[in-house]
């Protein structure tokens, strides 16, 4: 097989190098699509599911393919050939101050970062049900880190029009690559915007998210150019800020959090190997460990609604000042982000007996498909989002948000150690995961946050 060059070693060479058409081509010839057959994909895709399923499982037993870093002590070994060409502070780097690294808005190219010939960037339009369907598939059979094939996680559409269409979003910023020949969706990147508070500034920027390359097309270079070409476009609207969030360590986190996971239905979730029972715990022990009461406790609960839109609002603004990287949300946002949906978002306050709102708190829904599972489809998972316990204990206000996650049939709340969450973790049972978050800034330095001084992003999942 020909040695071949990547998309962004041949997009370093091609920028500005309009006269050099040879050059490109040459590279064009040697890029990353031209692995196997002219589309792979109908090939995969016409053997059968379970086939699929069974090589899929060997390549990820046998992977030999190194992904990013997924530790410090890792990520100091690894050479960065692209990060370390961003705006981002190095890995060893020690950040004491404050501030862009590159204060001056680069030249801006106008035409998109050049693809190799099979490939062409689409801008998708998440208004039409095709391609919001194509978006779902795309990310459902391939946004995942690790993949052993047993459990899919499944985005439904009104998931993903909640997640990238809020207020002041762009469409520009839902970022596609498509196969030419046959038009399937192989590559996707997104923006919302966002502002930000990161210590004591406050930044318009976006928040990155959905970066997601096609199984058969990884580790061929494609996530640079897709991340190139975002940035190009954000630049565009004169942005050059961005959060983003991913388990893999690259230059430079600015926080590191931790997944942790409260079972409510502990029978499906060992059968479905989403869990397992350590040494000394059998499942009746853990059924009864985590039994949950039948009825919550906080008087004047209730979910949210648009005339709790203005109190949630300075709830939130309230209770996020105390933070070092934290959202500052609009009106809008809170309507978009919190108003509940179903089977997307939910959102509870807690109204008091003269009628203020005093405590609130949050969650959406992440459903996961089971493939071939014997008696299993799926499963829900909810999702902490805000929580905010003023009037009410943070403690009786979380186990009633588990009650009702149990009742509503979620089969576990996940939520990260950020916030005041480490609070509640232990107490209510909740056990420790292996994901790590990290999150990052583009083209900003600033010290090292520690998780309880982070509020989770509204969609960096
Ligand atoms: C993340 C993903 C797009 C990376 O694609 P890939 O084919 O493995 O990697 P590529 O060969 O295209 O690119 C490698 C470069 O991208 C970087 N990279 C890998 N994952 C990254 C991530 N999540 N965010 C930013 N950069 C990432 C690598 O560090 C490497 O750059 P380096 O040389 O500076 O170290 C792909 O693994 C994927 O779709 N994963 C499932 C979805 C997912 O995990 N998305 C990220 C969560 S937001």
């Amino acid at each position: 097989m020909a040695k071949q060059k990547s998309p962004e070693k041949s997009l370093e060479e091609d920028r500005g190098a309009e006269g050099k058409k040879k050059k490109i081509k040459k590279h064009r010839d040697q890029t990353w699509a031209k692995e196997g057959p002219r589309d792979p994909f109908e090939m995969l895709d016409s053997l059968p599911e379970e086939k699929q399923q069974e090589i899929q499982k060997a390549l990820h037993l046998f992977s030999f393919v190194q992904g990013p870093p997924k530790n410090l002590q890792e990520a100091r070994k690894h050479t960065y050939r692209f990060w370390d060409t961003q705006p981002v502070p190095k890995i060893d780097e020690e950040v004491t101050s404050h501030g862009p690294i590159k204060s001056e808005m680069p030249n801006v190219r106008e035409e998109s970062y050049s693809l190799p010939q099979e490939f062409i960037w689409d801008t998708l339009d998440l208004g039409n049900q095709e391609q919001l369907r194509e978006l779902c598939d795309l990310l459902n059979e391939n946004y995942m880190e690790e993949d052993d094939n047993t459990l899919r996680l499944h985005y439904s559409p009104q998931f993903l029009l909640w997640a990238l269409c809020p207020p002041g979003g762009q469409s520009q910023w839902h970022c596609g690559v498509r196969v030419n020949s046959s038009q399937k969706l192989v590559g996707f990147i997104s923006a919302i915007p966002a502002t930000i508070k990161v210590f004591d500034t406050e930044l318009k920027m976006v928040e990155v998210n959905f970066l997601c390359v096609h199984k058969k097309l990884r580790s061929k270079r494609m996530a640079p150019v897709l991340i190139k070409e975002i940035t190009r476009r954000v630049h565009q609207q004169g942005i050059s800020q961005a959060v983003y969030g991913t388990s893999a360590v690259l230059p430079k986190p600015i926080a590191t959090c931790r997944y942790w996971h409260r079972w409510l239905n502990p029978r499906k979730l060992i059968e479905l190997n989403f869990s397992s029972l350590t040494r000394n715990m059998t499942l009746q022990r853990a059924l009864k460990l985590n039994r949950l009461p039948e009825t919550t406790k906080t008087a004047g609960l209730r979910p949210m609604t648009v005339q709790d839109v203005l109190v949630v609002q300075a709830l939130l603004r309230e209770h996020l000042k105390a933070f070092h990287l934290s959202p500052v949300l609009t009106l809008e946002d809170v309507k978009h982000w919190l108003l509940p949906q179903d089977g997307v978002i939910d959102t509870y306050v807690v109204e008091s007996m003269v009628g203020t709102v005093t405590d609130m708190v949050s969650f959406y829904t992440l459903p996961s498909t089971a493939l071939n599972h014997p008696v299993h489809k799926g499963l829900k998972a909810a999702c902490g989002l805000y929580c905010i316990s003023k009037a009410t204990p943070l403690l009786q206000l979380m186990e009633d948000t588990l009650i009702i996650c149990k009742a509503k049939g979620f089969d576990v709340f996940s939520a990260v150690d950020v916030m005041d969450n480490k609070a509640f973790l232990e107490p209510l049972k909740f056990r420790m995961g292996d994901v790590h978050k990290q999150y990052y800034l583009y083209n900003w330095r600033c010290p090292e946050i520690s998780s309880d001084k982070v509020i989770k992003q509204c969609v960096i999942v």
